[in-house]
């Protein structure tokens, strides 16, 4: 199993000898490499066994830092920067040749953010290289919101894991571009629509669902628990599985269900930001316990619940 700690140093030493680091983020946990070495980059891919038509993004400390690896930055894409950097962002920006092709996997723009954790945000500048990370989870399944998560599943395969907690979003960060002067949301995740809408007005929201995405995750099958998910009325689909041994998901305080039904509630005081922090371990959870199937219903489609509703939906794309 990897090492856990705290140890920056320790982390920067891994990371200088091309080798994988797994690292906290306020939206989910990273794996991280030298993402100007396309031999550590590699290394991503390959423990995650991920395809490599599926590009990473960068991570750096600064909005500074990120005119290293663009040639240019559109007016609103800098906005959003100055004001959610660091956070739950990501910005599609045209890339220069300092990042490798495989770091896009051949797409012209780079997907860069400056995430918001304090160790990371320390590791960051005290590297003379940014990160390209992506979640810390084998390919398809629930991204991981804490230290032992990714000890679990990727454990074998990274040497070290720079433990910051647990994740404060608990989503993964809202991708951003623009074209012919349009802004276009490519993923719903930590920042809400609202919250861009405000700073740079109408938005468009572009949620690709092919197998092989010009932009963002969003592959129709993804963040997706072993147990097959259902979603519906909960009462009603409770009826449907009665035979089987059920791992309700719920939103809210009035739902009555079975005693043989194990109930995970996102939030009883339906609070959009615990449900997000708590959908990841609740998924992970209801994976590793003695239930047959998963039961859900989707929150009402506003702010966060709109994210955490793609992400529903996509655990339960088979
Ligand atoms: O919150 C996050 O974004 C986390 C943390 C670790 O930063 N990272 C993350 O990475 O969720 P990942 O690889 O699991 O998802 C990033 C998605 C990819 O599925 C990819 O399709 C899209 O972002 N993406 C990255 N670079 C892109 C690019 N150049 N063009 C289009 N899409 C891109
Ligand atoms: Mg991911």
């Amino acid at each position: 199993m990897a090492e856990i700690g705290k140890d920056i140093l320790k982390a920067k030493g891994f990371l200088e000898k091309e080798q994988l680091v797994a690292i906290p983020t306020e939206t989910v946990y990273g794996l991280a490499a030298n993402a100007l070495n396309p031999i550590a980059v590699a290394k991503i891919f390959e423990a995650k066994e991920r395809p490599t038509f599926d590009p990473l993004i960068v991570h750096t400390h600064s909005l500074n830092e990120v005119s290293r690896f663009v040639t240019s930055i559109h007016p609103d894409l800098l906005k959003l920067a100055q004001i959610f950097w660091p956070g739950p962002l990501t910005l599609l920006l045209p890339k220069n040749d300092s990042i490798p092709n495989l770091v896009t996997s051949g797409l012209e723009r780079v997907g860069v953010r400056v995430p918001n954790h304090p160790l990371t945000l320390e590791l960051l500048s005290q590297l003379d290289f940014p990160l390209a990370a992506p979640s810390a989870n084998p390919f398809g399944y629930i991204s991981p919101t804490t230290a032992e998560h990714v000890n679990k599943q990727l454990g074998t395969k990274v040497p070290y894991i720079l433990d910051g907690g647990s994740c404060e979003v608990g989503l993964e960060s809202t991708i951003v571009g623009e074209e012919n002067g349009e802004i276009i949301i490519y993923r719903l995740g930590g920042l809400s629509i609202n919250d861009i809408e405000a700073v740079v007005g109408k938005v468009n929201v572009q949620l690709n669902q092919s197998s092989n995405p010009k932009a963002p995750g969003q592959l129709k099958s993804h963040y997706a628990p072993k147990k097959p998910i259902y979603i519906g009325d909960i009462i009603e689909l409770q009826n449907i599985y009665a035979g089987k041994k059920i791992g309700a998901i719920v939103f809210g305080d009035n739902i009555k269900l079975n005693e043989t039904t194990t109930v995970k509630n996102l939030s009883s005081s339906k609070n959009y930001q615990e449900a997000a922090v708590n959908l990841f371990s609740f998924l992970r959870e209801l994976d590793e316990d003695a239930v047959d199937v998963i039961i859900t219903d989707l929150l009402p489609e506003q702010g966060l619940g709109l994210a955490i509703n793609d992400r529903l939906r996509r655990a339960a794309t088979l």
